[in-house]
Formats: structure tokens, sequence, C-alpha cells
């Protein structure tokens, strides 16, 4: 009996489980990374004879056929990439943003911003959309971004990049802040000024941003003998997340001076709580935020920030995607910028209360 496969009559009783190689197969056949693979594919850039020949042996080993989408076989290139991040309405993402159309304006690159909400279905219609218009790669700035999603797109030979909380996949540089040490700097700022209770507001500690800065937070106060865990609470990285856990933690502990949030929009909100308790941010507490967008600087009191160095990081991301597409980029790594204190009145104004 002979069942009909294709083209190929496979006798029944020669029934074989035929497996279909992936690029990753090919990669780790060859020995070289799947970047590497999709550059030779996709004839984008600079491959070794030596690298050439094998991954030329691993493809007839493995009879692999790449999954060429209508891009590939067109050599279709559009010169655009794609921004996905969680709000544009946060100012840290629309500096971020700007800093990304900047810089790849300059490589005659066009920049597709999209809004995911952190929600993992309105990411996924991005990319479903925005790869069958040819887009040339990807910056995921949330962390709903998917491994199965990151394997899609790494078939198709469409280059990606993660940018702050945008989760760490293999086959993808990330740019992010130094979010532990900078929490840590803001805890030193407040001891420095003489703070002896500190509460923490940290943000949804499913993004990796939020949860390091906890991380550092505890690992700068654990051992101090006011510390309790009583003294952290949850915020949503948003204004009005900031003004119920202030309130939150002002009803557990009434005796806080001080006060590190996880970024500048819960310490905005922070402010506000403060201020309808008829509580003087700078003398009697202080406050501290982290981002470092412009808003902090008009506040009054001007609020002290770790300020993430915005415009840096957005033009980084935006110069290893562009390498990457033009097959320039070598390896992908990880970088953790520098932040620095911003110290201003709503902290610097603080008076320690007597007998401390
Ligand atoms: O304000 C938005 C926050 O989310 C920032 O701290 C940034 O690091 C992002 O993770």
């Amino acid at each position: 009996m002979l069942y009909d496969v294709g083209m190929v009559p496979i006798p029944f009783f020669e029934w074989r489980v035929i497996v279909i190689a992936t690029i990753r197969d090919v990669a780790k056949l060859a020995g070289v990374s799947v970047s590497t693979i999709s550059r030779y594919l996709n004839k984008s850039g600079y491959v070794n004879v030596e690298t050439e020949r094998s991954i030329k042996a691993a493809i007839e080993k493995l009879d692999y056929a790449p999954n060429q989408v209508a891009r590939g076989l067109a050599g279709k290139k559009t010169n655009t990439i794609a921004l996905i991040l969680p709000d544009i309405s946060n100012l840290f993402f629309s500096d971020l943003a700007r800093a990304v159309e900047d810089v790849a304006a300059t490589y005659g690159y066009t920049v597709i911003l999209g809004n995911s909400d952190d929600q993992a279905d309105k990411e996924k219609r991005y990319i479903e959309t925005l790869k069958k218009k040819y887009i040339d790669g990807f910056i995921f700035a949330s962390q709903t971004f998917s491994t199965e999603e990151a394997e899609m797109l790494t078939k198709l030979g469409i280059p990606f990049v993660c940018l702050d909380r945008g989760p760490s996949k293999e086959n993808a540089s990330v740019v992010r802040s130094k979010n532990k040490e900078g929490a840590k700097l803001a805890v030193q700022h407040l001891l420095d000024i003489g703070c002896r209770k500190i509460a923490h507001i940290y943000g949804p500690q499913q993004l990796i941003t939020a949860k390091d800065r906890l991380i550092g937070f505890e690992e700068s106060v654990h051992h101090s003998p006011w510390f309790t865990p009583t003294l952290l609470e949850a915020g949503d990285f948003r204004i009005h997340g900031g003004i119920s856990a202030t309130e939150r933690l002002l009803e557990r502990h009434p005796d806080i001076d001080g006060i590190f949030a996880g970024n500048d929009l819960m310490a905005i909100g922070a402010l506000k709580a403060l201020s309808r308790k008829g509580i003087k941010v700078g003398s009697d507490i202080a406050v501290c935020g982290f981002d470092g967008i412009q808003t902090t600087e008009i506040m009054t009191p001007e609020l002290t920030t770790i300020a993430q160095p915005i415009y840096e990081m957005g033009a980084m991301i935006s110069r290893l995607l562009i390498k990457k597409i033009e097959g320039a980029l070598e390896e992908d790594l990880t970088y953790e910028l520098d932040v620095k204190l911003l110290a201003r009145e709503s902290t610097l104004a603080f008076t320690p209360k007597v007998n401390q």
C-alpha cells in the first residue's frame, strides 16, 4: 500500500517522522548564531568564507528550506522600523521615542510607533500587521513580547531588540538603565539628608525595571533598625497610583520622613497626597522619584529624581537595531547605562526631626 505524501510516494511500512529543520537547528549545527544565519540567507551583511562553508553544509545536511515570506523573496527592504512601547502619554516613553526617531532618520529610516498598553494581544496585533508591511526590524519597550513571537520573527529573518522593560531574549540586544544601583542611590541620598524612616512605592512587579528598583531598595535598607516590610507599598507607575499608595503608607506609618517612588509619575502622586494632608514636602518629609522626566523640574517643590539617560537609551537602541538590519551587528549584548541623582528641593529642604 502506497501513501502519496506530496510528490514522493512513501510505502506505508517505510513511514518516517519528517522533522522540519528550523533556522535554529541550522545555527546549532553550523556553530553560529541565528542572526549570522539570517545575515547569510538575506545576504544582508558580511559572513566569512569558513562560516559560509559551515552554514551551507548544515543547510544541506538538514535539508533546510528557509521559510521565505514575500519580503525575503522579493528582497524587499522598506527602511522602516517599528517601536512598540507601553504608553506614549508617559513622558519617559515619549522622550525615548523622540531619540529613536531622531537617530533612525540620520540613517534614512522612518519609525512606526505602537502603544501596547502592556497588553499581550494588542502587541501581537501590531506584530502581525507590521510584519506584513515589510517592517525591517522591531524595538520592543514593553514586557509582553513573548518567546513565541521572538522565535517567529527570527524564523522570518526580521531582527528585533529590547529596550527598558522589554524582556531579555536570546539573539536580541537589550538597553536599559542600572535600576538596582539607581534605587540604592536614592536611598543613600535620603539617608544623607537625615531621613530615618523611608518608604518605597514600587511599580508593577512583572516589569523588570520595577522589580530591580525594589530589590535595590530592600538591599539598601533591610538591615536598618527602622525597616519593616510594611514600608513597601504597591503602585502602578501612574500618578493616581502614587496618590493612593502614599495614603495607605501614611495610614500605616504617619511618621515616615522619606519616600522613594519607583518612577516620577508616582512621586508626583505622592506630592499631591502629602499636600492634601498638609504635610510639607521638603521640610517635613523628603520625596525622591525615578526617571528624570521634565515635569519634575516644574513641580512645587521641584522634585528630586534618579535620572535615566533616556535620550541616550533611545539613540543607542536605534543604532543597534539598524546595525543588525544591515548585518553589521557582530553580537547581541545587554547594555546597562548609568543613572544620576538630580537633587532638588523635595529632598534638599528636608530638616531632620530632633532626637534622631
Ligand atoms: O515611568 C515609566 C517607567 O516604566 C520608567 O521608570 C521606565 O523605566 C519604564 O520601565
